[in-house]
């Protein structure tokens, strides 16, 4: 069923992010409140529940799978899932997105199933600041995560910095000289008003432009056309291996050229990452174990509810969306 993904403004549908579970062994400032209840496992997509899913998405046209959490590596047996679902036909391209701290023990078995990239967060490359941002996060163990990625052969690792006033945004040029000396590539994220946190997403808000502003002082960069098929609005520097993403939610809105939609540990098909649009599909899987077709259809009406925009709003004391980005999974 090619081109049953397209939405009412056109927008053609190739890429679903999944988060296979809402848990995660960091809790980072951004992401999560300090005192997070999990969600008990029942209520949670099996791991056979994932590979149906994006088995069906596949075959509707969809051509990149990302992987996200939570943790998603610390899920008991992902491995598993990877393997399931790492060579199917018409999938281009498997990809996870990861805190990087199981990476030093599971990036070559990764690497092995068919994850095509790695997209790794770091925000500081300050050991006791990296513990202030993710709360309880060891960064020595994410580092050796990060060459253990190299290692395994992953030639295309990219970091995500979310960048926040007065934590990090001092460390914007520093990331960026890690990026390059390590010849991976980096990305800046403006920081997402998702589920309510320790502190008021407004008070940290800093603009990609002035991060870039940051980063041009040091190196001399070009703005770029080319797209991994997410977010990012790319820039190169002359004479390195470096690709430089920006991630502007706010400051440069990207929802006109949106190609996703993500499904959360739940098995809830949110159309919008910014929105509340979402339909349920663990009823319908768990109703028709047999028979896709259900599955199928609702996934198809989906695209008439995707909603034209997010509706981030960084003055609002309270964020509009009030699930957790570990459950929605970026
Ligand atoms: P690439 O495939 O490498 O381009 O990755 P990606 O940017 O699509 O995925 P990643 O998981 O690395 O996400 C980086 C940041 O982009 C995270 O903060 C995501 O929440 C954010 N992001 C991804 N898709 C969307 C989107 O549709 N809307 C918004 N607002 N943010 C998004
Ligand atoms: N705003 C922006 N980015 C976020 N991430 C997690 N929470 C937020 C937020 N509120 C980032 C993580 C990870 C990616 C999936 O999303 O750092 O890199
Ligand atoms: Fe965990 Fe990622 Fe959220 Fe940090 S941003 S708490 S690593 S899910």
């Amino acid at each position: 069923i090619p081109d049953a993904l397209i939405d009412q403004f056109g927008r053609k549908v190739d890429y679903i992010r999944l988060s296979i579970t809402d848990r995660c062994d960091f809790r980072c400032v951004y992401c999560m409140a300090e005192d997070m209840t999990f969600l008990p496992r029942d209520e949670v997509l099996s791991l056979e529940e994932c590979a149906r899913l994006v088995k069906i998405f596949v075959q509707m046209g969809v051509s990149k799978v990302r992987i996200t959490g939570g943790e998603p590596l610390v899920r008991k047996n992902a491995q598993w899932l990877f393997e399931e679902i790492g060579h199917l036909p018409g999938l281009k391209e498997l990809v996870v997105t990861t805190n990087g701290s199981q990476l030093e023990h599971q990036a070559a078995a990764l690497r092995q199933a068919g994850v095509k990239r790695i997209n790794i967060s770091v925000d500081s490359l300050n050991a006791d600041r990296f513990r202030k941002i993710t709360r309880v996060g060891d960064l020595s163990k994410v580092l050796r995560g990060i060459q253990a990625a190299k290692d395994a052969g992953f030639d295309n690792i990219k970091l995500n910095s979310v960048i926040m006033r007065g934590v990090n945004d001092d460390e914007a040029l520093d990331l960026l000289r890690f990026a390059i000396d390590q010849q991976i590539d980096i990305s800046y994220i403006e920081e997402m008003p998702l589920g309510a946190v320790d502190h008021a997403r407004g008070d940290t808000y800093v603009s990609n432009a002035e991060t870039l502003k940051r980063l041009q002082q040091r190196y001399s960069m070009i703005s770029s056309t080319e797209s991994t098929g997410g977010p990012a609005r790319y820039w190169r520097i002359p004479g390195t291996a470096t690709r430089v993403g920006f991630i502007s939610p706010h400051s440069h809105n990207f929802c006109e050229s949106c190609n996703r939609v993500r499904i959360t540990c739940k098995g809830e098909l949110y159309l919008c990452l910014g929105q509340d649009h979402m339909v349920e599909l663990m009823p319908l899987l768990r109703e028709h174990p047999h028979d896709d077709q259900p599955v199928v259809d609702a996934i198809v009406n989906s695209m008439q509810i995707k909603p034209k925009g997010h509706d981030f709003d960084l003055a609002r004391a309270q964020p509009a969306v009030v699930r957790f980005m570990s459950v929605t999974g970026g």
